[in-house]
């Protein structure tokens, strides 16, 4: 297929590469220039990227999440797929791949919990625990920001919400880890699929024993309010409810851990910014909007068309999986005056970082508190705060970017 003088396999060379997870934006802006809708052979799915169709296409109920599990596996083995029924199973349970009814039933039990007004009682707690994560390193001159932060903080908001007990913090993030690796890749295999399964199968032990207990002894958190009302007859079952708090998990600390570390590198690659945050920390709630548009940790949410639907003069057909392309619509030319620009000042100061519609992210106001929290304890205890080599790596997952480790001296 030939999209404005590129062909498809040309685009398709430089897709999923290591140069592309580490530097995902050039290739978006070859795809905003050449091919802001083509079909990818390698991920068997469309790539929508332009700013106003990701946004439409996030709303539309044409656009199915149910199926996306199925689509994204269709090419794995079919021995793959028996040997690894518990793990899709326990996937197309989760909301974020159900539609309508379901989908509004199960959102309907948690989203209380996580609404800006409950959140926004935890930030002094947010705050105490950023503190003590920064106390770990007050005697050190360098120390890896993931390390020491970005991947604890996320991990012990979600636990201490949920009700998961703080010494199986390592274990929970591994399962979150092994599920992360299938649903985020950009083409699953048979290794990201077993690495997934043994977590749900694991986690799902784990939780059984936890819920027990919850029923029998309540207590004021996510967990208790899940176990009971599977039993007050809300229709939510055993396997949902495994379901439900493995997407609470998962969902809550790879990307509250990739937007704080990508934003820290922003920031302190635009050290003028960084500055005029510590002077004037009001600025922080704009701060954190142009950094989930710069760099946001979510690059891509699926979906399947239910019908033939048309974007940018291309029609996709009924049954495609289609990759809206988050990442590459919050640098969108035709949206943003010099997109590549980091520009908390900006007045298009907007984006799709957390999606829109019915499954518009329910850790909004909890992503936005900690890495809110996190950036002006940083601008406010470390203002010499710089960044040290190597260049941080990202990791290889289409769906999640953030960074390996990044070193910095203060
Ligand atoms: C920077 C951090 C985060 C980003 C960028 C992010 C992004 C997103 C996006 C784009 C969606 C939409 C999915 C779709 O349309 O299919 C979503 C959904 C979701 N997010 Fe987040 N998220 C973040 C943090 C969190 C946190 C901390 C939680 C913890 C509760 C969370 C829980 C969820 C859940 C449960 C859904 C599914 C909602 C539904 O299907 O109705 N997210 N997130």
């Amino acid at each position: 297929m030939n999209v404005r003088g590129l062909y498809a396999d040309q685009l398709d060379a430089g897709f999923l590469t290591d140069d592309f997870f580490q530097d995902p934006y050039s290739f978006y802006r070859t795809l905003h220039e050449h091919a802001p809708v083509y079909r990818s052979e390698k991920a068997n799915a469309w790539l929508v990227c332009p700013f106003a169709e990701v946004e439409d296409a996030l709303r539309n109920p044409r656009l199915l999440s149910s199926g996306r599990i199925a689509s994204s596996a269709a090419r794995l083995p079919e021995n793959v797929k028996i040997a690894n029924a518990t793990l899709l199973t326990c996937m197309n349970n989760m909301m974020s791949f159900r539609d309508p009814p379901d989908h509004t039933r199960l959102r309907r039990l948690v989203s209380k919990a996580f609404t800006a007004n409950s959140v926004a009682k935890l930030e002094s707690e947010i705050e105490l625990i950023v503190n003590e994560l920064l106390d770990n390193v007050a005697g050190e001159d360098s120390f890896d920001l993931v390390t020491t932060l970005s991947f604890d903080l996320p991990a012990l908001v979600i636990c201490r919400l949920l009700g998961i007990p703080r010494d199986r913090l390592r274990e929970v993030k591994r399962w979150a880890d092994g599920v992360v690796s299938f649903v985020s890749s950009g083409i699953m295999t048979p290794d990201n699929a077993h690495t997934a399964r043994l977590a749900v199968n694991e986690a799902g032990h784990y939780l059984d024993d936890l819920l027990v207990q919850r029923r029998a002894y309540p207590q004021e958190d996510v967990l208790t309010k899940l176990a009971l009302a599977e039993g007050a007859g809300d229709a939510l079952d055993r396997d949902e409810l495994v379901a439900m708090v493995i997407l609470l998990f998962f969902a809550g600390f790879e990307t509250t851990e990739g937007l704080i570390g990508n934003a820290t590198i922003a920031l302190l690659r635009n050290r003028d910014q960084f500055m005029e945050l510590r002077q004037h920390p009001h600025l922080i709630d704009q701060v954190v909007e142009e950094c989930l548009r710069y760099d946001n940790s979510i690059h891509r949410q699926s979906r399947v068309a239910s019908c033939d639907v048309e974007f940018c003069g291309q029609v996709i057909p009924r049954g495609e999986l289609i990759f809206l392309m988050i990442g590459a619509a919050n640098r969108d030319p035709t949206k943003f005056r010099n997109p590549d620009q980091f520009n908390a000042h900006r007045d298009d100061l907007t984006n799709v970082s957390f999606g829109q519609g019915i499954h518009f992210c329910l850790g909004a106001p909890l992503a936005r508190l900690e890495t809110k929290v996190a950036l002006r304890s940083l601008a406010m205890r470390m203002p010499n705060l710089k960044l040290l080599g190597p260049e941080p790596r990202f990791g290889s997952l289409l769906a999640v970017r953030k960074p390996e480790a990044v070193w910095v001296t203060r």
